[in-house]
């Protein structure tokens, strides 16, 4: 297989805090883009990895992967990303090897995913689908509510079945065709936050297979102090 993936890692990082862009802040000593990179690298059906970094970092970017000895030699491109997270994959699409029919989009807020949730990814798509997202059951109770009131409380509106619940991650794979469809049809500032919805919004048919705990996004700033954990954890 041939596989491209696509690492949108333009974003800022606002709810993490000040500080450099989030996909620069390291775990380990590592940037956290690299831990992605490398992971993707190490999954055999990948053949391509398009990162799409912040404009002014492309050139730190690309020389901070060619350094790295867990991405050297792979098919890595660098391309300057756009202002929403949409637009920066939408770039990253135009990199993809000419002759990858699946492409996978993976956040590098990810770093720590397993190559097993990328190889089971990449087989569901092989095996039929058009977009596959991994998921995990969703633990905490969840409910839908209103405008907040003057004193910032919202009224709850309902409650979802929390069975029938699950929370996404990236890896999301797609047969290319579909995903670039996607892209087109929803136009710039869709009200999406993954690729997945705006595959649903064009009519597309989305599947689930299981996700893993250890491809969690790093988001707040307590989910670094996790990170740093479990990359210690996990390299002794
Ligand atoms: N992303 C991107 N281009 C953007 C915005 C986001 O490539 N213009 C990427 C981020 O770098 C990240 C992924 O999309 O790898 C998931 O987004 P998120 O976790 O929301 O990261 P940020 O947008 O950087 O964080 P925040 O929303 O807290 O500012
Ligand atoms: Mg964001």
């Amino acid at each position: 297989l041939n596989a491209s993936a696509i690492v949108p890692a333009a974003g800022r990082g606002e709810r993490l805090g000040p500080g450099a862009p989030k996909a620069l802040r390291t775990l380990g000593g590592v940037p956290m883009l690299v831990h992605a990179v490398r992971a993707l690298c190490r999954a055999r059906s990948i053949g391509r990895v398009v990162v799409v970094a912040p404009p002014e970092e492309v050139a730190d970017v690309r020389a901070m992967l060619d350094a790295d000895r867990g991405v050297e030699g792979a098919d890595v491109r660098v391309v300057p990303g756009g202002a929403d997270r949409q637009e920066s994959v939408r770039l990253g699409l135009d990199a993809v090897a000419d002759d990858s029919e699946i492409v996978l989009v993976h956040d590098a807020a990810r770093p720590l995913v397993p190559i097993g949730v990328i190889e089971s990814v990449v087989a569901a798509v092989a095996a039929g689908a058009d977009a596959v997202v991994p998921v995990l059951p969703v633990t905490d109770t969840v409910k839908r509510v209103g405008p907040a009131d003057a004193d910032g409380a919202e009224p709850v509106l309902d409650t979802p079945d929390r069975s029938v619940l699950r929370a996404v991650q990236t890896p999301q794979g797609f047969r290319r065709a579909v995903l670039e469809k996607a892209h087109r049809e929803a136009g710039p500032g869709a009200p999406i936050t993954d690729d997945a919805g705006l595959v649903e919004l064009a009519g597309g048919r989305v599947v689930a297979v299981r996700g893993h705990e250890h491809a969690f996004k790093v988001t707040r700033p307590l989910d670094l102090v996790f990170a740093e954990a479990l990359l210690a954890h996990r390299s002794v």
